[in-house]
């Protein structure tokens, strides 16, 4: 089994790249509204809990509550840093957004305004939240011109929380009924958000915009199809030169002889 290889890169660049793509991907949910008694609580504490279970992912709860940005200006020069390091650490973000007449909470656009750089080529995930049953579907799609304005990249698949009101019950559990559905719709969100962020962690270590007749040799294979060009560039011989490529969910890329 060999490593992807780096070779082309520095020493000293190519181990922390490598580092990096061993560790854990970090996919933090915000929490998109400051309102009292919000039923959207329970559904980003349900998806924290579900997130921490899952393997080679970490993830912490950003409550757009707890930060204080001033109402009278706007934009990238009222960065708070710590809330800035945390998104310039994330893989993927999961945003869990009530809909309000029909789109988002104005705070939650103002908050998420305060980066740019930091989003850049990374996955987000939205979990619509409604009192009606349509689970917020109309505040996904106002989200997503934003989302894609600030670098974003949405995955397919989202998570709509409809009847929120009867949803949880008041500890904030979910109710049985309904819990074995949500979390099987949860695997399937999960499992396309960590290939995003995974393979997009990837394309920011390894792939450079600016570089692109250096890198357009990197063929684009999916996951687990033969890439003989790699084998070439590991210096094997043609004729055993049929690798699987494969990336875990954790983002690691390993090259697999076949022969
Ligand atoms: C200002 C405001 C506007 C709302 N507009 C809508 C709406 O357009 N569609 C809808 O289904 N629910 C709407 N709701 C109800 C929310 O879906 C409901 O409050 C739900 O619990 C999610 O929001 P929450 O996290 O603030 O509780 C609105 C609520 C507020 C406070």
């Amino acid at each position: 089994m060999h490593e992807f290889d780096v070779t082309k890169e520095t020493e000293e660049l190519a181990v922390s790249k490598k580092q990096k793509f061993m560790t854990n991907l970090f996919i933090p949910v915000i929490l998109g509204t400051t309102r009292q008694g919000r039923m959207s609580e329970p559904v980003a504490h349900f998806m924290v809990e579900q997130v921490t279970q899952w393997n080679g992912v970490e993830t912490e709860l950003i409550d757009i509550r707890q930060l204080h940005f001033p109402i009278d200006d706007a934009g990238q020069e009222i960065k708070d840093p710590q809330f800035s390091a945390t998104c310039e650490r994330a893989d993927g973000l999961i945003l869990v957004v009530p809909e309000y007449n029909h789109s988002f909470p104005g705070w939650l656009k103002h908050v998420l305004d305060t980066n740019l750089e930091e989003y850049i080529h990374k996955a987000v995930g939205i979990c619509g939240v409604s009192a009606s049953p349509f689970g917020g579907t109309r505040v996904i799609q106002s989200l997503l011109p934003v989302m894609r304005e600030l670098g974003l990249i949405t995955t397919f698949y989202d998570l709509n929380f409809g009847n929120v009101n009867k949803l949880f019950d008041e500890s904030g559990k979910i109710a049985e009924s309904e819990k074995e559905a949500y979390l099987r719709r949860f695997g399937r969100f999960m499992k396309e958000l960590v290939w995003m962020s995974a393979v997009l962690r990837y394309g920011r270590l390894n792939l450079s915009v600016e570089e692109q007749e250096v890198k357009t040799a990197t063929p684009n294979y999916h996951a687990n199809k033969p890439c003989p060009e790699i084998a070439a560039k590991m210096g094997m011989e043609t004729a055993d030169a049929v690798l699987r490529v494969t990336c875990s969910q954790t983002g690691k890329v390993e090259a697999i002889p076949t022969n």
